[in-house]
């Protein structure tokens, strides 16, 4: 919330939302909570303005409620900025950590737009996850996310510059406490493997490697194997839980404030979530929440990494009803996550309809669209009162009062907390000298791997 009296904004709120005709109670029936709503025009003649934000609703449950971001659109669209700034306690980079973001050609690394990004975070006091760091999108080729100077390397050189990509960001973000999304789409929906060009020797050890590097270059970091078409129990969740399991079974012994521990080489799973209203586009509810169940049984975490609802559109516009359908599914998901232990949050893949991965690509999402909280103009959708409510009715949990140089000092593979004042501590961008002193970060030669691998590595690594 912006630098508003709130009686004043809660005011024109209510003005604006009974002169619009809303019913005062939640799209989606039965919260009590007031609508948090928002002028349609905004207060200082630019951006509407909610009077409770999601982040402030998250808080109370100790949950993430994050968004995609890109830096420029931040730069091009104060409305996106503010936006994400006052309702995620979360951003997540859209593009800046994909391969031809870091590495368009041979050399160092470029971090100047993840950082950027990060820093944006930091200003704001959220966290910033780290993604997509494996990713071969094999059905989207035209997206170029793997440079072709990598894929014109020989497998063994491959599979080098891939422990080197990840080492290298690791490396970046070490002692943050940041959570990443590493390795991303392995799978086809039958649960087998694709044919990713980071996949060098046919089998999933290139999996192993990449989260033994990130876990020995930053050993309090959050790693998780993230896909989509994985939320419901089926073939490909059977198949993700499986790896899970086998990289959580592993350990790589590490030093993290001054003690050696054995971590596991991967924390839990990322659930993308890009789901529509469509038959055979929404997932079942009970589905989802089975597989979140068997997934913290096996000692993972989840978080919902990528969430959008799509509906049909004729010219950009959707039916009144298809938007009330949309309401409902983003609460009943978000309910999903938000009232199981293992699901630690949920990340937004874009928050308006102005900025969307899903218009911006019609041939994948045909007749598609509206998939976001936030309309073009930035006024909130029956969705983000959805959210809202899913948020307020997660369970309480303590709030950690605790400040300082958290990241480090989480037990393995805890969530993100929240500090009384809102602002989750997870993520320590800035804290990094403090930090440095306290983790002693054991390089690759000393690592020693205790777990037991139980498929073999394969040749060419
Ligand atoms: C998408 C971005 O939103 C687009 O802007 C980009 O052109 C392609 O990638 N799964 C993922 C995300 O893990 O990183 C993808 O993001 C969407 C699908």
């Amino acid at each position: 919330m912006r630098n508003h009296p709130a009686g004043v904004v809660a005011a024109l709120g209510l003005v604006a939302l009974l002169a619009l005709g809303a019913p005062l109670s939640t799209a989606h029936g039965g919260s009590a909570r007031p609508l948090p709503h928002a002028s349609p025009a905004s207060l200082d003649g630019r951006c509407p303005a909610t009077d409770e934000t999601l982040r402030q609703l998250a808080e109370r449950s100790g949950k993430l409620i994050g968004t995609a971001y890109r830096s420029s659109y931040g730069d091009e669209d104060p409305c996106y900025a503010d936006t994400a700034a006052r309702e995620f306690n979360s951003i997540t980079p859209e593009i800046a950590t994909f391969t031809n973001a870091l590495a368009p050609e041979p050399g160092p690394l470029r971090f100047d737009d993840v950082d950027e990004v990060c820093q944006t975070a930091d200003r704001h006091r959220q966290i910033c996850q780290v993604h997509d760091i494996v990713w071969d999108p094999v059905d989207h080729p035209e997206w170029g996310i793997v440079p072709e100077w990598i894929r014109a390397l020989d497998p063994a050189a491959r599979r080098r510059e891939m422990v080197s990509l990840v080492t290298g960001v690791a490396r970046h973000f070490r002692g943050r406490g940041a959570v990443y999304t590493l390795a991303n789409e392995v799978f086809r929906s039958d649960g087998t493997l694709t044919d990713s060009t980071w996949n060098t020797t046919g089998d999933d050890s290139y999996l192993f490697d990449a989260y033994r590097a990130a876990r020995l270059a930053d050993p309090s970091a959050v790693l998780l194997y993230n896909d989509y078409g994985a939320e419901e129990v089926n073939p490909k969740s059977d198949a993700v839980l499986d790896l899970a399991t086998r990289l959580h079974d592993e350990t790589v012994e590490v030093e993290i404030d001054g003690r050696t521990v054995a971590k596991p080489l991967l924390d839990g799973v990322g659930l993308q979530m890009h789901v529509g209203t469509d038959p055979g586009l929404a997932p079942s509810p009970e589905s989802v929440a089975a597989n979140i169940a068997r997934i913290g049984k096996a000692g993972l975490l989840v978080y919902v990494t990528e969430m959008d609802v799509r509906v049909p559109v004729v010219d950009g516009r959707a039916d009144p009803a298809a938007i009330a359908r949309q309401a409902r599914l983003y609460q009943d998901l978000a309910a999903v996550c938000l009232n199981s232990t293992p699901c630690r949050g949920i990340t937004l893949w874009g928050l308006t309809d102005a900025r969307s991965w899903i218009t911006d690509n019609p041939g994948t999402f045909s007749g598609q669209g509206s998939a976001h909280p936030f309309d073009t103009s930035y006024r909130p959708k029956a969705a983000y009162d959805s959210l809202g409510a899913a948020l307020q009715a997660a369970p309480a949990v303590r709030q950690e009062a605790t400040t300082g140089s958290a990241g480090p000092s989480r037990p393995p593979g805890s969530p993100p907390t929240i500090e009384r004042d809102g602002a989750p501590f997870g993520w320590t961008w800035g804290r990094t000298a403090a930090i440095g002193a306290t983790v002693v970060l054991v390089g690759v030669g000393l690592a020693v791997v205790t777990g037991r691998r139980r498929r073999a590595t394969g040749g060419d690594g």
